[in-house]
């Protein structure tokens, strides 16, 4: 059966400044959806990470489809004035068009979709993240789909000997979609090149090379392409189809343990480590640090059983230990060096404005070999 899943996630409002949305915000966006998406979706689930609320849609109608995207962006719009009557904090800030105009992709909400002939047995990963960009997914994806050190599968299953095709997105290009596609395992060392600059190169979509199957989709969008300014993080969501000709799901949720450094905390601006929380886990420290939720389903034609809470095991307690030593640890060097994010990359105009103010007071010595000659 051909299925298309849709994960449309917007920030439109939070208690606290940017730590998690209201129980009254949430319930509403269940409710729209409840109320007008009977006869359009077959199924669907909800969950928020730090102040983002994600709606997963499992429905027939293709990926981009007008009646699925005004459903979400409807959902996010009764939300708001929700947010706005309980005084929350950046109430309809991922809104970013006045009208709906087909598909949310540019309009501010995060997209990650595909579709799929759903296999007889179809688990799939859904994960949210928070205080950070699409890039963070960059190493996780790079270990799961090229590395043999990270997934075995790669070597000791035939159906993913052939390796997988990277659609890397240059998200610095904001006039098109400028993409490059890339086989691992003999393009690697060309993937990797791309992927390590994860604020202007982004993983798109991944494929399976044997069966031609897509494995993961990721959403790229980067809202200051589309305001002009930036409006706030681009906290991503993706999806990933797991077993068979693709890597385990623990192959998948590995990498997370490395508990890496990522653009997005405090203020957009600081790079802190990602770390794995429970589904529907508020922000905190620092406005972070970066979080990142993952829910596991199994799936027949479209309907979804309940999900499973995959950082919820004991065993990311520990990860999550030493996300907080990273981050304390990073913290101590205030806004010096790798703690803040480069220039281009800065959520807020202060620093440039600043430059700008001192640059006349800069004075040019005279050199000295100059100064000399005229003595
Ligand atoms: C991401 C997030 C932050 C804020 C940033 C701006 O979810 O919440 O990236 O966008 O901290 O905060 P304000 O709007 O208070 O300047
Ligand atoms: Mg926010
Ligand atoms: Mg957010």
């Amino acid at each position: 059966m051909k299925l298309t899943l849709s994960v449309i996630k917007a920030d439109i409002g939070s208690i606290g400044g940017h730590i998690q949305p209201s129980h009254e915000l949430f319930q509403s966006v269940r409710e729209h959806l409840a109320a007008h998406g009977r006869k359009l979706i077959v199924d669907s689930y909800l969950s928020y990470t730090g102040d983002d609320i994600a709606i997963l849609m499992t429905h027939s109608h293709g990926s981009g489809d007008p009646a699925v995207h005004r459903l979400a962006w409807d959902a996010f719009v009764a939300g708001t004035s929700v947010a706005k009557a309980q005084g929350l904090y950046g109430a309809g800030q991922d809104l970013l068009k006045d009208a709906f105009s087909g598909n949310v992709k540019g309009m501010g909400p995060a997209v990650a979709e595909m579709t799929i002939d759903e296999r007889p047995n179809e688990p799939f990963l859904f994960f949210a993240a928070d205080k950070t960009d699409p890039g963070a997914f960059n190493l996780p994806l790079y270990l799961a789909f090229a590395d043999p050190m990270n997934t075995p599968g790669l070597i000791l299953s035939p159906k993913m000997s052939k390796g997988f095709r990277f659609v890397i997105m240059d998200v610095s290009h904001a006039e098109a979609d400028r993409v490059i596609e890339l086989n691992a395992p003999e393009e690697s060392y060309d993937i990797a090149a791309l992927l390590r600059d994860a604020e202007r190169f982004v993983v798109e979509s991944v494929w399976s090379r044997a069966s031609g199957e897509q494995a993961a989709a990721v959403a790229t969008s980067r809202l200051h392409n589309i305001a002009g300014k930036y409006t706030g993080k681009d906290d991503p969501v993706m999806l990933v189809r797991t077993q068979m000709n693709f890597p385990a799901t623990g192959e998948v949720l590995a990498p997370y343990a490395t508990a890496h450094f990522v653009a997005g905390g405090m203020r957009g601006s600081h790079n802190m480590p990602l770390m794995p929380v429970c589904l529907n886990t508020g922000t905190s420290y620092f406005d972070g640090p970066p979080l990142v939720s993952c829910a596991g389903f199994a799936m027949h034609e479209g309907k979804l059983t309940e999900p499973v809470d995959c950082f919820a095991h004991p065993f990311w307690d520990s990860v999550r230990a030493r996300a907080a030593d990273k981050s304390m640890e990073m913290r101590r060097q205030g806004f010096f060096g790798a703690a803040m994010l480069p220039m281009s990359e800065l959520e807020y105009t202060g620093i440039t404005e600043k430059l700008a103010a001192l640059e006349g007071r800069f004075t040019t010595r005279a050199e000295a070999g100059v100064e000399r000659a005229a003595a």
